[in-house]
């Protein structure tokens, strides 16, 4: 691990630099027309440590749309909430699938495979929905919290566009509630699902807010309990064999380290007791996965030695 943070950030400056032009090889997420929008050369990467240091490079402090990386925040919540009584409605194993199919959820009897694709996303968010009496407020405020930062904010052109592009969530919620595993009246699941999507975020606080997860559940900001120790395990081992939807059996054999992305084209990668890196760059391959925040993770984990395998 390396201590010396000009030398960090000198390493990740240098890492960004040698893949930013492979943004050229994806695609701007389009099927939310707000997300096609942002400038698709736009890049950033930031670490930041237990020991409380934060470096970046390139557009590492710029806020972008956090999208499916919300679902670990979403999940951390509902477990504290539900306890194991979470794991008799949503399963936690790879769905093998892209991270907005319905074909599993039919045969499986309405329960999702794992709580980081849609369906499993939803079902965290009627948990919050059902037991929190703002849902939406709450999240955006354990945010704030974690990251130790007010500007945290939704951004209200992507929440809406999500709401008129949103049919299949909908028909996913739908489903779930056909088999009795959706309490809350499918809009306000919907609408807490969209809002948690809509955060704007940069990769410096993501990197900050998710710090508790390469710590056993304390946030080393403020030395306040997260989750558990044990819930900590859980939720990195979901990350590490599905945060990266149908690509995170890849992702485990060459980068080794539990991490989630969006279709924003952030990815967050947690080094536990050492710190978090994410990494950001619109454009995505065909899992829904960012081309150059994929080769800048890669890259940091390999050049530290960093793989927890
Ligand atoms: O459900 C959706 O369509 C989005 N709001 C979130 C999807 C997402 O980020 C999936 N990621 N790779």
């Amino acid at each position: 691990m390396i201590k010396d943070l000009s030398d960090l950030k000198l390493k990740i400056a240098k890492i960004l630099d040698a893949n930013k032009a492979s943004y050229e090889l994806g695609k701007v997420a389009d099927y939310i027309p707000a997300l096609a929008e942002v400038p698709s050369n736009l890049a950033g990467v930031a670490v930041a440590t237990i020991d409380g240091d934060v470096v970046s490079a390139g557009n590492g402090g710029i806020p972008f749309s956090i999208q499916s990386i919300s679902k670990v925040f979403g999940l951390v919540l509902a477990m504290n909430r539900l306890g194991d009584e979470l794991w008799t409605r949503v399963h936690m194993e790879p769905s093998g699938q892209p991270f907005n199919s319905i074909i599993q959820l039919e045969w499986e009897k309405g329960i999702p495979r794992n709580p980081v694709i849609n369906a499993g996303a939803l079902l965290v968010s009627d948990v919050l929905a059902s037991h929190y009496s703002a849902s939406k407020l709450s999240f955006v405020n354990f945010l704030r919290q974690l990251a130790g930062d007010e500007s945290i904010h939704i951004d209200s052109s992507v929440y809406e566009s999500e709401m008129q592009h949103g049919s299949r969530n909908a028909a996913l919620a739908y489903l779930m509630k056909s088999f009795g595993n959706i309490e809350s009246p499918i809009p306000d699941v919907l609408s807490h699902y969209f809002t948690q999507c809509s955060v704007a975020m940069s990769c410096e606080q993501l990197a900050k807010s998710l710090l508790f997860l390469a710590n056993k559940g304390i946030n080393p900001t403020n030395n306040q309990t997260v989750c558990s120790r044990k819930d900590t395990h859980r939720v990195n081992a979901i990350l590490s064999t599905s945060g990266m939807y149908d690509q995170s059996g890849e992702f485990a054999f060459s980068v080794g380290l539990p991490a989630k992305s969006g279709v924003g084209g952030g990815i967050v990668a947690i080094v536990p007791n050492y710190g978090v890196i994410c990494a950001w760059s619109p454009p995505l391959n065909s899992f829904g996965n960012s081309v150059v925040a994929m080769k800048v993770v890669a890259n940091i984990a390999e050049e530290l030695g960093l793989s927890i395998y």
